[in-house]
């Protein structure tokens, strides 16, 4: 392909989650890792070396002005969209924004009303969607395999590990907007429904003991606008004893059938005289290749760019989500109020 044609992508925030869109941006040969940023200066010369990245900044506004870029792809902890998502609507880009969208509704409207206004591509980065078995699911679902669905189970959740050595900000967020986030969106896709209104649970105090200030857990009963209703578990204080980071379980149950999701009944078992321990592999690097959900969404937003195609989620899923996530930490806040889901 001829090198100018090429999209110019720059990313802000090199981070845990930003390594993994440097690594499936360089993949893509339709795309020129033209630029990054990131406030950690040590971290960002060393992702510049590894990932060959031609330009870095630590101002993402001095990124935006200097590197002539296409589209960015914004990287940084939960809290933190809002303002370079607008700016980058402002100055003429395509935006993919890592999950959640937002951790309040005025945030995420912000951000759908500068892309409007800018009439650029947005799209937030739920790439649970190209985990293999969901797309089967729908089209599962779309034969009428299932008849009609009634009821969502899904359980997603971490070991300690994740907010206590993974991440340097989960008090800074709250499961719905870290991990639930995931699983609604799923369910919202798959049944073709909107939720309308949810009652939620929380506990907390394991991770507040340890000067982390978020709950422990949450449970969350969703009703959707077709009738379906879902449970929704989402928890940070498995012990790092087991052998797996995350914990996931999926289930829809219709009229005329069922379908289960286990992400754990992994092929691969590892045991050494340390450890035993079932690591995800279908989506890390294979042969020093990045393969998996990450890439193919990636490869999704620049293909939506180059062609000018509306992403498989757009700003407005972003918004539904933010609006029924926003609900649910409410509803927990409140000792598990019922709460509308407000419309768009
Ligand atoms: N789609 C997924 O499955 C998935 C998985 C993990 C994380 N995420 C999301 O990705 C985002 C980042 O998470 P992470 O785990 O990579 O976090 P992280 O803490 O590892 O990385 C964040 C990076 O942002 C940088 N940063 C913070 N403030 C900055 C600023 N003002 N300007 C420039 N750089 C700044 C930090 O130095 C850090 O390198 C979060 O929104 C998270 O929810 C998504």
């Amino acid at each position: 392909m001829d090198h100018n044609s090429r999209l110019r992508v720059g990313v802000i925030g090199v981070g845990v989650q930003g390594e993994q869109h440097l690594k499936c941006f360089r993949a893509d040969g339709r795309v020129e890792l033209a630029a990054a940023c990131d406030r950690n200066a040590d971290l960002l010369a060393q992702r510049q070396a590894q990932y060959e990245i031609a330009e870095t900044f630590a101002d993402y506004q001095e990124m935006y002005e200097r590197a002539d870029l296409d589209a960015v792809s914004i990287v940084l902890p939960d809290f933190l969209h809002r303002e370079p998502t607008a700016a980058a609507f402002a100055a003429g880009l395509h935006v993919l924004l890592e999950k959640p969208m937002a951790t309040s509704v005025e945030d995420a409207e912000a951000m759908l009303a500068a892309q409007r206004a800018a009439g650029k591509r947005f799209m937030i980065n739920l790439s649970n969607r190209w985990m293999a078995p969901y797309p089967h699911a729908k089209a599962s679902i779309e034969r009428g395999e299932l008849g009609e669905v009634r009821y969502v189970y899904a359980r997603l959740s971490n070991t300690l590990h994740v907010p206590t050595s993974m991440l340097s900000w989960a008090g800074g967020s709250k499961l719905p907007h870290w991990l639930m986030v995931h699983r609604l969106d799923l369910a919202r896709w798959l049944l073709g429904q909107e939720p309308v209104r949810v009652r939620a649970l929380q506990q907390e105090g394991v991770l507040k003991g340890m000067g982390i200030d978020t709950p422990d857990l949450y449970q969350a009963t969703v009703e959707f606008e077709g009738g379906a209703i879902g449970t929704f578990e989402h928890c940070w204080i498995l012990p790092e004893s087991l052998p797996y980071v995350v914990d996931s379980k999926f289930q829809l149950i219709g009229t005329k059938g069922c379908l289960n999701v286990d992400p754990l009944q992994t092929s691969y078992h590892h045991a050494t005289t340390e450890r035993y321990t079932t690591p995800g592999i279908l989506f890390n690097d294979c042969l020093g290749i990045p393969s998996g959900h990450v890439r193919c969404a990636l490869e999704h937003f620049a293909t939506c760019c180059m062609e000018g195609r509306e992403p498989l989620v757009t700003g407005e899923d972003g918004l539904a989500l933010t609006r029924a996530l926003c609900a649910v930490v409410d509803s927990a806040e409140r000792g598990g109020e019922i709460i509308e889901i407000p419309g768009s």
